[in-house]
């Protein structure tokens, strides 16, 4: 069968990956409505294409926090990628690199900052920032990640505790033997083992720290030489705390549906996270993102900036960095076909007006 879409990767992917990997990688939480739902909202947004404006020079590049990128849609921070292919990370970086998108690192990696600092020196790299309650730990890693010449520190704010993904619990999921979290010595590196219940919960259970506040992001953007953006932003109310408590951007994010399972899809809350903020910090979104109709969506709808999380393990699991290479490439080749099919030249040409809800379609 040729891949020749998203979906065609994730098919793919079955054939290769372990069921416990397979299955950590594509789990929401709970009855999963919301991982359904991340997707199918985009389907209610209907397009209204304009013509007849030359489309001969396309320009899809655009700029976040200085840096110039060949085009807005990156790779979020997914843990523990070397499950879908031994390169994992260092693959995952890299092909970013090539496509000119941002590569966001977890913390809970399988390849260390430094690692992949060397490994992929020509990709736009951002580290993703869990706070442990071990705070000279999370010092560290955020004085590594300045280091090792990351631009950006992206703070997870979603995840006190993880969601209960049955798959998870059923599989009794654990990192492989072979793996560690490379970020990490000791218990922090080898933790990811189940007592019963799901490892990487039981993990989290212990480590992350359960008392944050606002309080710990202004020492977080007090503490740090590198812009701090919130990620797992689901209200105006939190977007305007965000921004009220230092942050230069946020991520409208339900953490891929694995947290609570009820929350609105990413693209349904984006508007108002907007309209709230306007431009005074950068709006970025990811969830269910897996076509580039869906990121000209949400681009129109205000987002600045959009990424993927488990496209990207589709496309390494089925080939490694050529694998992510293809995933980019076919939803970089939808992307620019949309601005042409809907008469933009640039990102700048992307409309608000040209994307709205079926609902405003059947009261006519
Ligand atoms: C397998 C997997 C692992 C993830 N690990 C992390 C993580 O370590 N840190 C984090 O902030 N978000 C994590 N996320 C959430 C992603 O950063 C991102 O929000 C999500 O994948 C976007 O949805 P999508 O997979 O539909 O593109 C993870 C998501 C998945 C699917």
């Amino acid at each position: 069968m040729s891949l020749v879409c998203v979906a065609d990767f994730e098919e793919k992917s079955k054939e290769k990956l372990e069921t416990s990997a397979l299955d950590y990688y594509q789990s929401g939480a709970g009855d999963q409505l919301t991982l359904k739902h991340n997707k199918e909202a985009f389907n209610d947004l209907r397009i209204r294409p304009r013509f007849l404006r030359d489309v001969s020079n396309l320009d899809i590049s655009t700029e976040i926090f200085g840096s110039k990128l060949k085009w807005p849609v990156g790779i979020a921070s997914t843990a523990m990628q070397r499950m879908a292919h031994p390169d994992g990370e260092v693959a995952n970086a890299k092909a970013a690199g090539r496509a000119g998108s941002i590569f966001v690192l977890s913390t809970l990696a399988t390849t260390s900052l430094e690692e992949l600092a060397e490994k992929a020196p020509e990709t736009e790299k951002w580290f993703q920032l869990y706070i442990y309650k071990n705070r000279l730990l999370t010092e560290t890693l955020v004085r590594t990640a300045e280091k090792c010449g990351f631009k950006a520190i992206v703070l997870t704010v979603d995840a006190p505790v993880f969601g209960i993904r049955r798959r998870d619990v059923r599989n009794k999921f654990s990192l492989p033997s072979d793996l560690k979290l490379s970020n990490f010595t000791g218990i922090q590196a080898k933790g990811v083992k189940s007592s019963g219940a799901s490892g990487i919960n039981e993990y989290v259970a212990s480590q992350f720290d359960d008392t944050l506040t606002w309080k710990d992001v202004q020492w977080l953007v007090n503490f740090t030489t590198l812009p701090v953006i919130a990620k797992g932003i689901l209200t105006k109310e939190d977007a305007l705390l965000a921004l009220h408590n230092g942050c230069k951007g946020v991520i409208v994010s339900n953490h891929g549906a694995r947290q609570v399972d009820g929350v609105p899809a990413t693209i349904e809350v984006l508007p108002e996270i907007v309209k709230a903020v306007g431009n005074e910090i950068v709006v970025m979104m990811d969830g269910g993102v897996y076509q580039g109709v869906n990121v000209f969506r949400a681009l129109a709808l205000g987002a600045k900036y959009v990424f993927m999380g488990r496209p990207a393990i589709w496309g390494l699991a089925v080939n490694g960095q050529k694998g992510v290479e293809d995933v980019l490439d076919i939803v970089k080749k939808e992307l620019e076909n949309t601005l042409k099919l809907t008469g933009c030249a640039s990102l700048k040409d992307i409309r608000s007006e040209m994307v709205i809800h079926k609902s405003c379609y059947s009261k006519l």
